[in-house]
């Protein structure tokens, strides 16, 4: 049987060459449409090293509704979409809303506006659990109250899922699966891919590896005065292979059809909510490496707490996360540490 052909969007970035690994492992092929905005084109090594297999890559700003078009002539077996690509800065879309806005929103609606032009096209869209705020009751179910958005790129998340369900309600053969991820972290086990932010890193696991390689003097934890155990916020920290995985699980779900609903929502987490300061005992405990780190003010924005209710994607998709925080730490150090070591 001819494999099926899965179009990843942002299939260079974080998430998406840990996905195209997963998809690639499964038996899908895969082609990626990235404009290496936020990310390498030397993720293709990456990803051929660990599955022998090179995917198609074709390297254009989704924002280009013809370019879109014509993929689709090139490859017009294309089966589903995987909708990464998007800019994802949370303290840069606060500075440059219209730059997030534009991106965002722009590329899925190209995204969407192609699916209409081909019918038999589903897909999965990375959403956020960043569209719940701060959940009145958790864990949070995917049924939460939308609170306001705190920055303009959640808000384009919230608008997107709205966007989505419009255009199903005018196009019921648009079916997508929404996927809201808590936080991500760690890398694939061979350390050939991994998160690579730009400058000085906002999340907390890349500034704890930088500041466990020295290349940070010191990490700030931003808060010991909030409503949790010790003071530090709570998040729901999953490993990006478990999250990768879990769309492998969402695409065969669309192409066998078997979704109850043109349009899904799944919480993906671990379901367990960890501390800013039980991250870096655990850390010290996977790794071996105590981190320099001193207590500051609250940064604006955050969360006191959230953490994913996952039996929904657990039942529904059968589909759970699997890695312990400790691998998932240790994957994200031997990440650092390998790519140091060749830049
Ligand atoms: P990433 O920045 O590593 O990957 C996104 C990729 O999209 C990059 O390779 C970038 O170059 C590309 N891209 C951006 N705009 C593009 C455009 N207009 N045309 C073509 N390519 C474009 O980010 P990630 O962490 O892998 O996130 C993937 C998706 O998951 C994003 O939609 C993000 O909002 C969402 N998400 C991420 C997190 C997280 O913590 N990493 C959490 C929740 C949701
Ligand atoms: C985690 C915790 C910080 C850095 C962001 C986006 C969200 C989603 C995931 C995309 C918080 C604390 C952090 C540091 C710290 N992305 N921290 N010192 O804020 O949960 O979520 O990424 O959709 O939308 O907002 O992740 O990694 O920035 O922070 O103490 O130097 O670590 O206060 O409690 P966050 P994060």
């Amino acid at each position: 049987m001819a494999k099926k052909r899965i179009l990843v969007t942002g299939g260079t970035g974080y998430i998406g060459s840990h996905t195209s690994v997963e998809l690639i492992n499964e038996g899908f092929d895969v082609v990626i449409v990235d404009n290496l905005s936020n990310s390498s084109i030397d993720m293709l090594d990456g990803i051929e090293k660990i599955t022998g297999v090179r995917p198609d890559f074709e390297q254009f700003d989704l924002c280009e509704r013809d370019k879109l078009q014509n993929l689709f002539k090139k490859y017009p077996d294309i089966e589903a979409i995987i909708h990464f690509a998007a800019s994802k800065a949370v303290g840069e879309s606060v500075e440059k809303p219209l730059l997030y806005y534009r991106n965002n929103l722009t590329s899925l609606i190209n995204v969407l506006e192609v699916m209409n032009e081909n019918p038999k096209v589903s897909l999965v869209f990375s959403s956020s659990c960043t569209v719940y705020g701060q959940p009145d009751v958790l864990p949070v179910t995917e049924e939460a109250p939308i609170k306001k958005a705190n920055s303009p790129y959640g808000n384009t998340k919230q608008i997107a899922e709205e966007i989505i369900q419009d255009t199903i309600a005018a196009n019921p053969a648009v079916k997508t699966i929404a996927l809201r991820y808590f936080n991500p972290i760690g890398a694939h086990k061979s350390a050939l891919i991994g998160e690579l932010p730009l400058g000085v890193p906002q999340n907390l696991i890349p500034f704890v590896t930088q500041t466990a390689i020295g290349l940070r003097q010191q990490l700030s934890v931003f808060g010991n005065d909030y409503n949790t155990t010790d003071g530090s916020c709570i998040r729901d920290y999953i490993h990006v292979v478990d999250l990768a995985k879990a769309h492998v699980v969402a695409i065969k779900r669309l192409v066998e059809n078997k979704n109850k609903a043109n349009f899904e929502i799944f919480n993906l987490g671990t379901g367990n909510g960890v501390s800013v300061l039980e991250i870096l005992n655990a850390f010290e405990k996977a790794t071996g490496v105590k981190v320099n780190y001193k207590i500051v003010d609250r940064r604006a924005g955050d969360v006191e707490q959230v953490w994913a209710d996952t039996r929904y994607a657990n039942d529904e998709l059968g589909w759970k996360a699997q890695s312990t925080l400790e691998e998932t730490l240790r994957s994200a150090w031997d990440w650092e540490k390998y790519y140091r070591s060749k830049n």
